[in-house]
């Protein structure tokens, strides 16, 4: 099966004044491209290549893993923002203010969590196992599917993810980017 880039779901435009279109034409056009690139070069001939990308991300290791992760991780990136105004569910914020206090409680805990990351990889708001909200990390292209874990929402914090529109800046990232989170695809993930 031939993977495709996602067509994304607004204008490249769509996340300014936050995330501008540069940052989109690199980040999505080409970064996310090249990952499906080589994911359809890797899985040619291979025991992947009929596989969806979940199942290719359950069982394969180093590049083809690698790949087809980050595949899924942008495509769940791009669906988690939208430049229209959105907001989170009712039963979205009743487990929220269970498991973190408060909205604002969450999005410190988020924020800190991303900014204090080391490297390059993903912070997450997940339900794990025991139904319980959680914000994890995961390195490089590293994905909650392989931990059990449900994803609502991701943050990719590569430095290609902000570095021409705030450079080293990742924190004013940050703050931007929860200004664009499409609070409808979170609140659908809890729900799926
Ligand atoms: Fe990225």
């Amino acid at each position: 099966m031939k993977h495709e880039l996602m067509a994304l779901p607004y204008a490249q435009s769509a996340l300014e004044p936050y995330i501008s279109s540069e940052t989109l034409s690199y980040h999505y056009g080409k970064h996310h491209a090249a990952y499906v690139n080589k994911l359809n070069a890797l899985i040619e001939g291979t025991a992947y290549a009929d596989m969806s990308l979940e199942e290719i991300i359950l069982d394969a290791k180093d590049a083809i893993f690698n790949n087809a992760a980050q595949v899924y991780n942008h495509d769940f990136y791009w669906r988690g923002l939208s430049g229209v105004q959105s907001h989170p569910s009712d039963e979205l914020s009743t487990v929220i203010e269970r498991d973190f206090g408060s909205m604002d409680l969450f999005k410190q805990a988020f924020i800190a969590a991303a900014a204090g990351y080391f490297g390059s990889g993903w912070i997450w708001l997940v339900l794990s196992e025991e139904g319980k909200l959680k914000i994890t990390a995961t390195s490089n292209a590293d994905t909650p599917m392989r931990h059990g874990e449900k994803p609502l929402l991701t943050c990719d914090v590569w430095e290609h993810a902000y570095y021409i529109d705030y450079r080293n800046m990742r924190p004013n990232y940050l703050e931007n980017w929860w200004k664009v989170i499409n609070w409808e695809f979170v609140s659908a993930n809890l729900k799926r």
